[in-house]
């Protein structure tokens, strides 16, 4: 009887498509396993060479060692509790793989909270002092939905592949940065970490500096005041204008002159204006309002008060 279960483990093992025994439990019933093992310090004595007993024909297992996380020095997982670093104490799991192990990823019976406090555990720094509080932790995102250990190089960390990642899940922005106006997103010239800490931040929707304005400024320094005379909705927020993302209107705008400008500026400013209401006018037709006014960033000239030179 022994015998084909025996051959039948190690064959799936090494195509992993042996589903967990323990996947008929709940998150619940794992949990406290999980915290009974954690509590009673149930650590294997044989460390990764008791696991690799049974999981060494996983080659996605094996491949930790190509990775930062199986060097053997420093704070390195392989250094300390090994493979139990990350997977949590042994406990029985050695007599047979029934007894739950701390599990992570999408079909994970552990809770996104611990999955996570796993890996904060050693990467509690600066860059992910706002995790915490970060949407993507309310929103139970986990580490391993962007990050993976298992592999050489974790793609993430490549530029080139950085925006497929989080527009899977972000529809509406993988959308945007498709339209006629975006930033270099779709040739992956640029990614979503130039703007924003995928960790969190202290400035709403996680941008990378204190303020919309001062995240655009880290690249687009020409914006950047005091002008002369300043054009107040550009020191206020870009946003105000703009759209960072994508626009199917030119230079990202969120909408094209007049109408743009007529959010803030009444229809009549021009009332004593010698040109009609006609749309083919310079005050409506071609670049509208920008005709004139061209400096609509702030003018450094004398006579720039009306933002026209
Ligand atoms: C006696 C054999 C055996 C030993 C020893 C063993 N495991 Fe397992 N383990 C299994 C079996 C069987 C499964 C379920 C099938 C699978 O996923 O390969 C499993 C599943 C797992 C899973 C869940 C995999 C998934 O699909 O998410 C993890 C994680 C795990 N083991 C880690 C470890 C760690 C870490 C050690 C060492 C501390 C260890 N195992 C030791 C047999 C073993
Ligand atoms: C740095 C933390 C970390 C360490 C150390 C670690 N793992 Fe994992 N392990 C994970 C994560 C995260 C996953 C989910 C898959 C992924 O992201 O690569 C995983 C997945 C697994 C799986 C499921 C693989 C599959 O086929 O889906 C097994 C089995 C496993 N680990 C065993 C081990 C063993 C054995 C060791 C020690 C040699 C080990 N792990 C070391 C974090 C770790
Ligand atoms: C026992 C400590 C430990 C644990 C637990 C741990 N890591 Fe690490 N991790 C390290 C060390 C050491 C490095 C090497 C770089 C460094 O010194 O920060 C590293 C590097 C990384 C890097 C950068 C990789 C690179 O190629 O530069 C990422 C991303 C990362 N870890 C993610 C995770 C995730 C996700 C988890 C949880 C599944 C996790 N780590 C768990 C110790 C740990
Ligand atoms: C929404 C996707 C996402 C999530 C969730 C995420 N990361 Fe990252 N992480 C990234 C990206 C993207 C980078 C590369 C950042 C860059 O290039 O500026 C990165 C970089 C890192 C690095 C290496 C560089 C550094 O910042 O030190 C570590 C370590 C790391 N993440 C750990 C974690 C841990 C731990 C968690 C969970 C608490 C986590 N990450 C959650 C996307 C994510
Ligand atoms: C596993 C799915 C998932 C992935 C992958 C993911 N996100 Fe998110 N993200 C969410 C969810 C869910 C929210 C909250 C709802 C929303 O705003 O769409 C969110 C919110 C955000 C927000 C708004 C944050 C705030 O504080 O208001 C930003 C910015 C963001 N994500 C950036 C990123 C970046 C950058 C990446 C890639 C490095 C990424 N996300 C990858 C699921 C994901
Ligand atoms: C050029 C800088 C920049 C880049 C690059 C960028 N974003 Fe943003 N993102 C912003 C700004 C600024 C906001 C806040 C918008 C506002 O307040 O009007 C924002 C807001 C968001 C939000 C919250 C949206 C909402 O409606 O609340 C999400 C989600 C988001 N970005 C995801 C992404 C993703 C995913 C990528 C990569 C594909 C990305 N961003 C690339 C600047 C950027
Ligand atoms: C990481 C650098 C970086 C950041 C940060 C950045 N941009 Fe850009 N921006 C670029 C690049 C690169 C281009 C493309 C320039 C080109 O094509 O010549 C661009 C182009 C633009 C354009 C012209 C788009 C078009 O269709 O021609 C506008 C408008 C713009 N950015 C506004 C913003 C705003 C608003 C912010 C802040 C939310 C911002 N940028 C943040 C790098 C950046
Ligand atoms: C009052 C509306 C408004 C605000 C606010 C605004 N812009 Fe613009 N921006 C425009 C218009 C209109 C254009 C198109 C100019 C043209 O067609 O000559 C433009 C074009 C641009 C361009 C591309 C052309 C160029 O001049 O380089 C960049 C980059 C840009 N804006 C960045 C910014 C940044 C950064 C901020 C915030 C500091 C900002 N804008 C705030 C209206 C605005
Ligand atoms: C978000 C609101 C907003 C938008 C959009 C906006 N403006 Fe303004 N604009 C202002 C405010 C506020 C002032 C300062 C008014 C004051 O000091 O009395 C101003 C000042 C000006 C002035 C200088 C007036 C003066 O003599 O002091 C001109 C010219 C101007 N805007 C043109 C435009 C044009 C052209 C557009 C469209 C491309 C535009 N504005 C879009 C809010 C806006
Ligand atoms: C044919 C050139 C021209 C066009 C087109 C034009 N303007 Fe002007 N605008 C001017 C001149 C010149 C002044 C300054 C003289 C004055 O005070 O009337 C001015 C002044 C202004 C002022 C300041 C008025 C005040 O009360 O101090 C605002 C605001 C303004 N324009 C907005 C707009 C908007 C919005 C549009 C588009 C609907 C527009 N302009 C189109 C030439 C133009």
């Amino acid at each position: 009887m022994r015998r084909p279960l025996a051959i039948a483990l190690v064959i799936s093992a090494s195509f992993g498509l042996q589903a967990k025994p323990w996947s008929d439990q709940t998150q619940e019933q794992v949990m406290n396993t999980l915290t009974h093992k954690f509590e009673q310090g149930l650590y294997s004595k044989k460390g990764a060479d008791g696991c690799l007993m049974c999981h060494k024909k996983n080659d996605k297992v094996m491949a930790i060692f190509d990775g930062v996380h199986g060097s053997q020095s420093g704070h390195s997982p392989m250094a300390g509790l090994q493979c139990e670093a990350c997977h949590g104490p042994q406990g029985k799991h050695n007599r047979g793989g029934k007894e739950p192990m701390l599990d992570f990823g999408a079909n994970a019976l552990t809770s996104v909270d611990a999955q996570n406090s796993v890996c904060m555990g050693c990467h509690q720094d600066a860059e992910r002092m706002s995790w915490h509080a970060s949407t993507h932790n309310l929103e139970e995102v986990s580490c391993v939905s962007c990050h993976q250990v298992h592999v050489a190089e974790d793609p993430i960390l490549d530029k080139q592949q950085q925006n497929a990642t989080c527009t899977s899940c972000h529809s509406e922005q993988k959308m945007q940065m498709h339209q006629r106006s975006s930033h270099p997103m779709r040739w992956d010239e640029m990614q979503c970490s130039d703007c924003h800490n995928p960790h969190g931040s202290l400035t709403e929707s996680s941008l990378n500096e204190v303020s919309v304005n001062q995240t655009c400024y880290s690249c687009h320094a020409d914006k950047r005041g005091p002008k002369l005379w300043e054009h107040q909705p550009v020191i206020d927020n870009c946003s105000n204008c703009h759209t960072p993302h994508g626009s199917v209107n030119d230079n990202l705008l969120k909408a094209r002159a007049p109408l743009l400008c007529q959010q803030c500026h009444s229809g009549n400013v021009h009332a004593s204006r010698p040109y009609g209401d006609s749309g083919d006018s310079a005050f409506t037709g071609g670049g509208s309002c920008l005709n004139c006014h061209s400096q609509i960033h702030g003018s450094n000239h004398p006579q720039g008060k009306a933002l026209q030179r």
